[in-house]
């Protein structure tokens, strides 16, 4: 490898021979303009559909797909042995097979053979490959093994058909690489379990062109569907937030506060947890209007009457529909002369009645949309965890690790 091996993270892209290949150069592009060392090992059918010279000049790195290439050097044993990451994109039925069952008749699956390092397989095929029992046996097979597979996005496959089996955006692949570089390793500690999560900020109507709403992202209600989906839950994500929801999730998507309260009170009676990271509006206009709102020759200007809206945390909270049931809320807080911060989230804690309670700092130097936060995770035994600074993904796992601390074991 090069020299910039020495210091960058080393990933193995291993290429499978599907159409997303071509995706997979963007998830290339990602890899290395965020400064990984990546060697890129495709399939022979992967070049069928991306070419080797692509490869090499967006890796700046030789490219190589059988094990005779350089044997002096023993790339076979070698890359996987050095690798910090191998990722394999797309992940056809066909090279998913070939690693659960250990064969080893090219140089990627010589490499998944010799990796000690996390490896991650993006799937991406025809729904029906997908849903085939040889293919769900193989996932189970290399998922109890440790690797982490994602589940494949829905939509538009390669033709006119439509269906899960699309290869995730080369964002969510490259978001769980690095999330994966910088735990180490996830479990699926979260298998068998269905959580709720709504994310974003609601936007009210006050006529068909205008709506009061907050600056709420919905990047960390999306970085916890997305760390969820990964350590193996069932996620149904409410979401008001204009970002794409990742892969792998139920997706539903709302505008209003009402509107998330009706989806998440009906995806809860099924839930083992709720995470309420949506920014709610607490009030409304009274009226919607049904035509926009016009300027009056008079000079003067509207009065806008809101009424409050339903409090969705503190109703879940009241009305556990499961018994152990675990509900996660989120506070984003100032402190004031009279209090500081973390005194005004356990009074929020004990009002709300939630189980944790998830504590942003904000101020006039927070902002807003960032790819990053620190918090403190309060429980409602006074147990108190600070995160600090870094990726959402990162908070995401601390509140998903502490929500497991709290579920009760799971029932045969
Ligand atoms: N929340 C909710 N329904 C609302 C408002 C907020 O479910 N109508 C949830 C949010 O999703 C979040 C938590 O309550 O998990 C805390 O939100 P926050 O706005 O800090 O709480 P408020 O009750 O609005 O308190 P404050 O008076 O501090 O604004």
């Amino acid at each position: 490898m090069s020299e910039q091996a020495s210091t960058a993270p080393r990933v193995v892209l291993g290429v499978g021979g599907g159409i997303a290949a071509y995706k997979v150069a963007h998830l290339l592009r990602l890899l290395t303009e965020s400064g990984h060392a990546v060697r890129v090992v495709p399939t022979r059918a992967a070049l069928e559909f991306v070419g080797a010279p692509t490869w090499a000049a967006l890796s700046g790195q030789p490219v190589a797909t059988e094990v005779w290439d350089d044997v002096h050097e023993v790339p076979h044993v070698r890359l996987g042995r050095e690798a910090d990451l191998v990722v394999a994109a797309p992940a056809t039925a066909d090279l998913l097979a070939r690693a659960a069952h250990g064969l080893a008749d090219d140089l990627l699956t010589n490499t998944l053979l010799t990796a000690r390092c996390p490896v991650l397989m993006a799937p991406a095929m025809h729904t029906e490959m997908w849903d085939h029992p040889a293919t769900r046996a193989n996932v189970q097979t290399l998922r109890a093994r440790g690797v982490v597979v994602l589940d494949p996005a829905s939509g538009r496959l390669t033709g006119a058909d439509t269906g899960p089996g699309r290869l995730p955006e080369p964002d969510e692949i490259f978001a769980a690489c690095t999330d994966l570089l910088a735990r180490g390793a996830w479990t699926r500690d979260l298998a068998g379990r269905t959580v709720v999560v709504s994310a974003g900020g609601t936007r009210e109507p006050l006529d068909p062109v205008r709506f009061l709403g907050n600056r709420s992202s919905g990047k960390q209600g999306l970085a916890l569907a997305r760390v969820a989906a990964a350590r193996g839950a069932d996620v149904v994500l409410v979401s008001a937030s204009a970002l794409p929801a990742p892969a792998g999730v139920r997706h539903v998507p709302v505008e209003t506060a009402q509107q998330l309260r009706d989806a998440v009170v009906d995806a809860a009676v099924d839930a083992d947890v709720v995470v309420m990271a949506a920014a709610v509006a607490d009030f409304r206009p009274s009226e919607v209007s049904g035509h926009k709102i016009k300027k009056s020759d008079d000079g003067g200007a509207p009065t806008v009457e809101l009424v409050r809206n339903p409090d969705v945390l503190a109703e879940l909270s009241a009305q556990r529909s499961r018994p152990g049931q675990v509900v996660v809320g989120f506070a984003a807080e100032t402190g004031d002369p009279g209090a500081d911060v973390l005194t005004h989230a356990r009074a929020k804690l004990a009002r709300k009645g939630c189980d944790l309670l998830v504590v942003n700092e904000v101020g006039v130097d927070k902002t807003f949309g960032a790819d990053t936060s620190s918090a403190v995770i309060l429980d409602r035994d006074g147990g108190e965890h600070v995160v600090s600074e870094g990726p959402k993904s990162a908070l995401a796992h601390a509140v998903w690790d502490a929500v497991v601390d709290r579920l009760p074991a799971p029932s045969r």
